[in-house]
């Protein structure tokens, strides 16, 4: 090599190692330097979220729901005193941390107030800590009259929503006559919004109701008076939580429901009505995708679901009753039973799949403490093939057979465990079992409803 290719060669291998150096440099920091994180059910919903959201909350300046309505119920428990929220973000129980409810979520304002008094009876501070998107689309009294008369009309074909109005105030946000928190400010633009919204839900009301359609002076008097509570809480929230993280403040972003739930990846029709999916954080706060900097999944030990819908592990005997009994799997918004069943590998795989979630949390070990053994689904037999990732367009269970893998239960308390070694060695080995069906690394789990009983099992997760 001649001395002039001698020194181009050390210019060009020293700029191209300097930006190694430096990519790594880069790569390092930005694990520890997780800024937004994005917490997503990754079953049915109820995998216990709020609980999560609240151990987690004590890291964060801010927690913003980004889909869903007040079809969500997140409990919550600190010292043995519960609190469940259904719109609010669960960080709302940490003093200093601000909650943004963000313009993906659908609001209800007569729950929301409902929500905000509770709360501030408990002695929880809202004012100056709550902000919601003036994007937000209202969840009107007429969506909730047609969503329980719709359910009514399907009959035994019944989806089994809450009736809380979600599917009609997001079907009006796409149809574009839907009503948002900017509305709220100026009557003008409400009654005209109320009118065309009615216009079009008047007649199907009429055909599917037996109630009388509300006029626009009721939307008037039971919605609009409730402006003024809330004029100082609307917000533009896209600007709000982007200059957080500008600022290097750190967000957690709170999911509602589960990936099987979501609109377009869940077992529809048997879904909700938005998308709880990672693509959901993005529209429904006004964020880039290169904002999240991670990803956490809450997965139940075992599984459940409310409402209509196939549920491959579901289990209709003693020892599903023995789950809802000990799990308390009762709805947090509507009272109904939870369905209950083994833990799913087939559904987690496909969570994991739409989410890129390679860290979960995972929830409720305790309840399965006093079993003797254990079923974890592997895969399924379906239409004379194994199949192991959840399929699309399964609407009922008929025909598919999951293939069940058994382990010894542990057969002894897991509550006031505080280490993750200290766990017994069969319930290790159930989690672990899990871990290599489903290739995820469980950072932290839960085995009781209170902030307390949460063991970290990588403490250097976010940061
Ligand atoms: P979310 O909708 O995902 O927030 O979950 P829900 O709050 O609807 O349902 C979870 C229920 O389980 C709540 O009643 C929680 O208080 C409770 N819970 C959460 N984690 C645990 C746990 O590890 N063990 C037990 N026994 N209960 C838990
Ligand atoms: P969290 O956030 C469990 C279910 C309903 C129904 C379907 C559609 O607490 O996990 P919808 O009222 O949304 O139109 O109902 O979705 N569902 C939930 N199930 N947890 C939830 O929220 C849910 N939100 C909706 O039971 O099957
Ligand atoms: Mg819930």
């Amino acid at each position: 090599m001649r001395p002039v290719q001698r020194i181009a060669f050390f210019f060009i291998a020293s700029f191209f190692f300097k930006g190694y150096i430096l990519t790594i440099v880069k790569f390092i920091q930005g694990r520890n330097q997780v800024s937004l994180l994005l917490l997503i059910g990754c079953q049915w919903g109820d995998e216990g979220k709020g609980k999560v959201v609240d151990v987690l909350s004590h890291k964060v300046d801010m927690v913003a729901r980004y889909q869903g309505g007040n079809n969500a119920g997140h409990t919550v428990v600190i010292q043995g005193k519960q609190y469940i929220l259904h719109l609010i973000p669960s960080g709302i129980l940490h003093e200093g941390v601000s909650c943004l409810i963000g313009n993906g979520v659908v609001v209800d304002p007569l729950v929301l107030k409902q929500e905000i008094d509770a709360l501030e009876t408990k002695g929880v501070k809202i004012r100056d800590r709550l902000y919601i998107s003036q994007n937000a689309h209202l969840i009107m009294p007429y969506h909730c009259l047609v969503d329980k008369s719709v359910e009514k009309m399907r009959g035994k074909a019944k989806l089994g929503t809450t009736g809380r109005g979600i599917g009609y105030a997001y079907s009006d946000k796409t149809l574009r006559h839907g009503v948002r928190m900017l509305d709220f400010l100026d009557k003008d633009r409400f009654v005209q919004k109320v009118q065309a919204a009615l216009d079009y839900h008047s007649p199907l009301m009429n055909r599917f109701t037996e109630e009388k359609p509300p006029s626009v002076q009721d939307m008037i008097d039971q919605v609009f008076s409730l402006s003024e509570y809330f004029r100082e809480m609307i917000v533009d929230g896209v600007s709000l939580v982007n200059q957080y993280l500008d600022e290097g403040k750190k967000v957690l972003a709170e999911g509602a429901q589960g990936v099987m739930l979501d609109i377009d990846f869940g077992t529809y029709p048997f879904v909700t009505s938005s998308n709880p999916t990672p693509g959901g954080v993005c529209s429904g706060l006004g964020i880039s995708p290169f904002r999240i900097s991670g990803m956490l999944g809450v997965v139940k030990a075992y599984t459940t679901r409310v409402g209509s819908g196939p549920m491959p592990t579901e289990l209709l005997d003693e020892t599903g009753d023995l789950l809802r009994e000990r799990g308390r799997e009762y709805g947090a918004t509507t009272g109904r039973p939870r369905r209950c069943g083994w833990f799913d590998a087939v559904v987690l795989r496909r969570a994991l799949q739409l989410t890129g979630i390679k860290d979960i949390a995972v929830t409720k070990l305790d309840v399965l403490d006093s079993l003797d053994a254990l079923k974890i689904c592997t895969a399924y037999k379906y239409k004379g093939k194994t199949i192991d990732l959840f399929p699309f367009g399964l609407e009922d269970t008929e025909g598919l057979e999951p293939v069940y893998e058994t382990l010894p239960g542990w057969e002894g308390l897991t509550r006031g465990v505080e280490n993750y070694d200290d766990l017994p060695s069969r319930a290790k080995t159930y989690l672990e079992t899990i871990e290599d069906l489903i290739k995820a690394k469980i950072v932290l789990v839960s085995i009781g409803p209170g902030r307390e009983n949460t063991i970290v099992r990588n403490p250097d997760f976010w940061g």
